[in-house]
């Protein structure tokens, strides 16, 4: 995480693009900032073209000048190296640093994001780079945290990646026997005799045409998703070798994108020193969507605190419709970012430009130029209580949850590869259904890998678990035996890890721990639904419905209609000392919160406490104490009663318990437990 001796209190700013200003206006612009209690900038993050106009020449004047500038000024430095846009004489000269699309396309010069990151020739300039920026920088003294390229992301098809891909399948299969095998390619024909027969599996080769998701080999565009993922950490890598050996004190990042699918974050976690990433919420996306990013950032580091390195203090540029955060809104959702394991609260961008896309997205310095903004003042006012009434207390604090949710890239890229049996399946969706329930009902949630020890959760959801990797059936077996409670859903157990169907009945090697096996699965069109009871409510089931048998479950909910009425949707098996649930089909919004209250109750595990509607409670712990978040999503004021005294650490007022607590429009307050 950053340094904290050197920070001493939450780091509030963002990114700082000088070099598309004149000189003369930078120090304006210091001087409002600071204004703004901003106390740390993320710089050169797209500044390649400037600091390398060619070949053999560096240019480090400019950012000499903002560096010098920020000394003067006090402000920390969250240090880019550039890497994520590259200049156009390296296009020009070396056009096989470009990016090839899925249709095969090779790209011109343009936008960003835009180099192969298998080409050699990207990496070596990128290596040079980070080199040059590294030894000028090292002994700057208040550079407090190196951020790496910027939203590592997208594909390539290239001959690059098709060469590349093939050295990384040999190392990983060592035969073509092996290859044949894993990847099933006696089906159609496809047997491969040599590696040169492998081929980069986009729409000319292996991907439908009709929606550029799913393929006619899963096991190849599985694994093709896999290497794109690690080519890009192997950059990120090998930029923070160079960082680290002039600084090896400075903590490295690069900022990630919540749940993006082509980067599996979860295998780069360990890479990073601290976690960090842009939250950037569609229009539409509710707190929960939110907050479910936040605990996924935070479960990449098994806990450990994240960055919130980027996000719009007002409306960002690229969304259909750009809807202005409402008054209070910027506050509330940086102190959700903190309630959710955040060190930091930081923006996209200080000061709004004037040209190109990002011209019409919010900054603290509007094209107004002035402080004389509701942004700058809702920016300043944060600043400012931050600065003076959290100061570093909440840094390094951690959430204690005792239920998790399991999320794979694996699996989420594998069940939306997949030809059948329905196109409707989404894994991210799937997933909110459960976290959405738990989340209205404040109850801590880790967001955890397969690879996470599962002995210290009680309660473990597993939505979607379509790929069951080798060894992770027996994970789960014993945890549920030694008492703890698992829950699946449809559309799980079906395959291992190369997407190969593991037969005698699904779900594949959950089947003993549930209890059941599944012959057939229902599609359901959008405008088809089944239903099932539960608790004496009639619940909806859409999407896909599981025809299944018990094996020594029970059913705890039957469908209600169609040839399959009188069927099992939903059951219970007592494995050991512990019991495994299974839904099997989309549920209603209801079903969820009861169900999943009901198995919470049992289990004893507690909410951090209970609020009205639209009051989002959070709870993280470090050696200063216990410091509940109390966060208003309404549009009005309303209230909470308190259940533990403390001290309102914003107002500065203690409470006891049962004592009213009024919360404003969109208000966040913030009680440190009394021991
Ligand atoms: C991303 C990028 C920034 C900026 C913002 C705009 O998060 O990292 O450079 O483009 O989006 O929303
Ligand atoms: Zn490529």
């Amino acid at each position: 995480m950053v340094e904290y001796e050197k920070v001493k209190q939450i780091p509030f700013g963002g990114d700082y693009n000088p070099e598309q200003w004149p000189e003369e206006t930078w120090e304006d612009d210091f001087h409002l900032l600071k204004k703004a209690h901003i106390n740390i900038m993320t710089l050169n993050v797209f500044n390649w073209a400037l600091l390398q106009p060619d070949e053999t020449t560096y240019c480090f004047d400019k950012l000499d000048k903002v560096m010098e500038l920020t000394k003067k000024y006090g402000v920390n430095v969250c240090m880019a190296t550039s890497t994520g846009a590259h200049p156009a004489w390296m296009a020009r000269k070396y056009p096989d640093i470009l990016r090839v699309t899925a249709d095969g396309k090779r790209r011109k010069y343009g936008r960003r994001h835009n180099a192969c990151q298998n080409s050699p020739t990207y990496r070596k300039y990128a290596k040079a780079l980070t080199e040059q920026l590294a030894a000028r920088y090292a002994d700057c003294g208040n550079i407090v945290a190196w951020h790496i390229s910027n939203e590592y992301g997208g594909v390539c098809y290239c001959e690059n990646c098709e060469k590349k891909f093939r050295i990384w399948l040999q190392k990983k299969y060592k035969t073509t026997e092996e290859l044949n095998r894993v990847w099933n390619l006696n089906f159609w024909s496809h047997t491969m005799y040599d590696w040169e027969d492998v081929v980069v599996p986009n729409l000319l080769s292996e991907e439908f045409e009709d929606d550029g998701i799913r393929t006619m080999f899963q096991g190849i565009s599985l694994d093709y998703a896999r290497f794109n993922s690690d080519g890009m950490l192997e950059c990120f890598n090998m930029e923070k070798e160079i960082v680290k050996k002039y600084m090896p004190d400075v903590p490295v990042t690069t900022n990630f994108m919540g749940a993006y699918k082509p980067i599996d974050y979860q295998k780069w976690g360990e890479s990073l020193d601290f976690v960090s990433w842009d939250n950037y919420p569609n229009y539409d996306d509710g707190p929960a969507e939110i907050a479910m990013r936040h605990d996924l950032m935070r479960g990449l580091k098994n806990g450990k605190p994240f960055a919130l390195m980027e996000q719009t203090p007002g409306v960002s540029n690229w969304q259909e419709v750009c809807k202005l955060k409402r008054p209070g809104v910027l506050r509330l959702w940086s102190y959700q970012a903190v309630a959710h394991g955040s060190d930091t609260v930081m923006f996209f961008q200080m000061k709004q430009n004037i040209g190109a896309c990002e011209k019409f997205h919010t900054a603290f310095i509007n094209h107004v130029g002035t402080g004389e903004t509701r942004v700058f003042r809702e920016a300043s006012e944060l600043g400012a209580e931050l600065e003076k009434k959290i100061k570093g207390l909440t840094l390094g604090a951690r959430t204690d949850a005792k239920i998790a949710i399991i999320f794979d890239w694996d699996n989420w890229w594998a069940a939306e590869n997949s030809a059948g049996p329905s196109r409707r399946i989404r894994y991210v969706e799937e997933a909110i259904q459960y976290y959405k329930a738990l989340y209205e009902m404040n109850y801590p949630v880790d967001i955890i890998s397969v690879e996470t020890e599962l002995s210290g959760y009680q309660f473990v959801i597993a939505p979607l678990l379509y790929m069951c990797k080798t060894g992770f059936d027996e994970k789960v077996r014993n945890f549920v035996r030694e008492g703890g409670t698992f829950l699946t859903t449809y559309f799980s157990g079906y395959v291992e890890e190369h997407d190969l169907v593991v037969c005698g009945g699904y779900p594949g090697k959950l089947k003993d721990i549930l209890g059941i096996w599944v012959e057939e699965s229902d599609a359901l069109p959008k405008e088809e639904e089944n239903c099932f009871s539960y608790g004496g409510n009639k619940v909806l089931a859409r999407i896909l419905c599981d025809l299944l048998h018990l094996q020594g479950a029970e059913a705890l909910g039957v469908y209600e209609k169609d040839f399959y009425a009188g069927m099992p949707a939903v059951t219970k098996n007592k494995f050991g000392q512990g019991n495994a649930y299974y839904v099997g089909t989309r549920a209603d919004e209801s079903f969820y919160r009861g169900f999943l209250k009901e198995i919470c109750d049992e289990l004893r595990i507690k909410p951090a406490a209970c609020t009205n509607p639209g009051i989002e409670a959070a709870v993280r712990k470090n050696a200063n104490g216990t410091f509940l978040f109390l966060l208003n999503h309404n549009s009005y004021e309303t209230s909470y009663t308190v259940e533990r005294p403390g001290l309102e650490l914003l107002g500065g007022k203690n409470y006891s318990v049962g004592e009213e607590l009024k919360l404003g429009a969109y208000d966040v307050r913030i009680l440190l437990e009394a021991e």
